[in-house]
């Protein structure tokens, strides 16, 4: 019988230097689009998958997101007082089951694949989920989701993965695949962060993953890959030399790059949009700004 996916992990322990000087302070993960930080649209669309146990690989300096996910019990008095009854309903989307929510330290920065090897004590024998809150993705069906509906069918890794354009393969794990059959794709190989001209598909990974176990034990050998790191994908990749199966999954939904200003920017500004007590003030402000902008070029 295949184990249900119950247990993500989140990988955060990442400096965020992209984000200085915001992020000397301020952990990457709670930098906010409209009104809730990036880690808030992760646990989300965990949740909204089926995921029951949240592990997050941490590092220091990130003790206020474990203050994000902890009950304010001060805030919510004045909360109460004030009879502020729609901020104490926004608050819920915070609170975790207790026992539900584990912090992990990786001590050292040695790559992806090494911050989801400090969970497996956590992870023990059983299929889990991965998941990147840099990559934020709107979409009707939460993109876990679809993949968590597709590997019931399947068993095996998972990745989702999207097109992106030739120029871009060098920034991500690229697939090469072996078969095709709409969204899903058998997979015959990995590379992460091919070098320009040498990829083997624009089909790159996005930070979604449903992992078997042996993973974690493919993890343990700490070979170094792309960057001197350890790596995610050349774990994955393992599986296929190892003979198992592992799928691409092209989810249906619209992603950003919030790990870069330009992506975090659009999702503000898309995630604005989509908020019906926001859009029209700021399609109106933006319809002006480009009329202005397109009148004086
Ligand atoms: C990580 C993974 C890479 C993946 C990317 C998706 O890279 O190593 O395979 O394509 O996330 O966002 P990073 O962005 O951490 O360099």
């Amino acid at each position: 019988m295949k184990r249900k996916v119950t247990k993500a992990v989140f990988p955060v322990a990442g400096l965020g230097t992209r984000f200085l000087p915001a992020t000397k302070s301020v952990p990457k993960e709670i930098m906010t689009l409209v009104d809730r930080p990036l880690i808030q649209y992760a646990i989300d669309e965990a949740r909204a998958a089926g995921i029951k146990e949240f592990i997050f690989v941490t590092s220091r300096g990130k003790s206020a997101l474990e203050d994000y996910f902890d009950r304010a019990p001060e805030l919510e008095a004045a909360l109460e007082t004030k009879g502020k009854q729609d901020l104490l309903e926004a608050l819920e989307q915070t609170y975790m089951e207790s026992g539900a929510i584990a912090y992990i330290r990786q001590h050292r920065p040695l790559g992806l694949g090494h911050a989801v090897w400090c969970a497996r004590r956590l992870i023990g024998d059983e299929p889990f989920a991965v998941m990147l809150p840099d990559d934020v993705i709107a979409g009707e069906k939460s993109c876990l989701q679809q993949m968590v509906e597709a590997h019931e069918e399947t068993g095996g890794c998972m990745v989702a993965a999207m097109e992106v354009p030739p120029s871009r393969t060098s920034s991500y794990g690229v697939l090469d695949v072996k078969e095709g059959n709409g969204r899903l794709m058998r997979l015959r190989g990995m590379v992460e962060k091919p070098a320009a001209g040498t990829a083997p598909s624009n089909l790159a990974v996005i930070g979604r993953y449903i992992l078997t176990p042996q993973v974690m034990e493919n993890l343990n050998r700490m070979k170094k890959g792309a960057g001197g790191e350890i790596q995610l994908t050349d774990a994955i990749a393992d599986e296929l030399v190892a003979g198992r199966d592992v799928f691409g999954y092209q989810f249906e939904g619209d992603r950003f790059d919030c790990g870069s200003k330009s992506g975090f920017l659009q999702a503000t500004v898309a995630f604005g949009l989509s908020r019906p007590d926001l859009r029209d003030e700021l399609a109106r402000y933006l319809d002006n700004l480009m009329a202005h902008r397109n009148a004086a070029q």
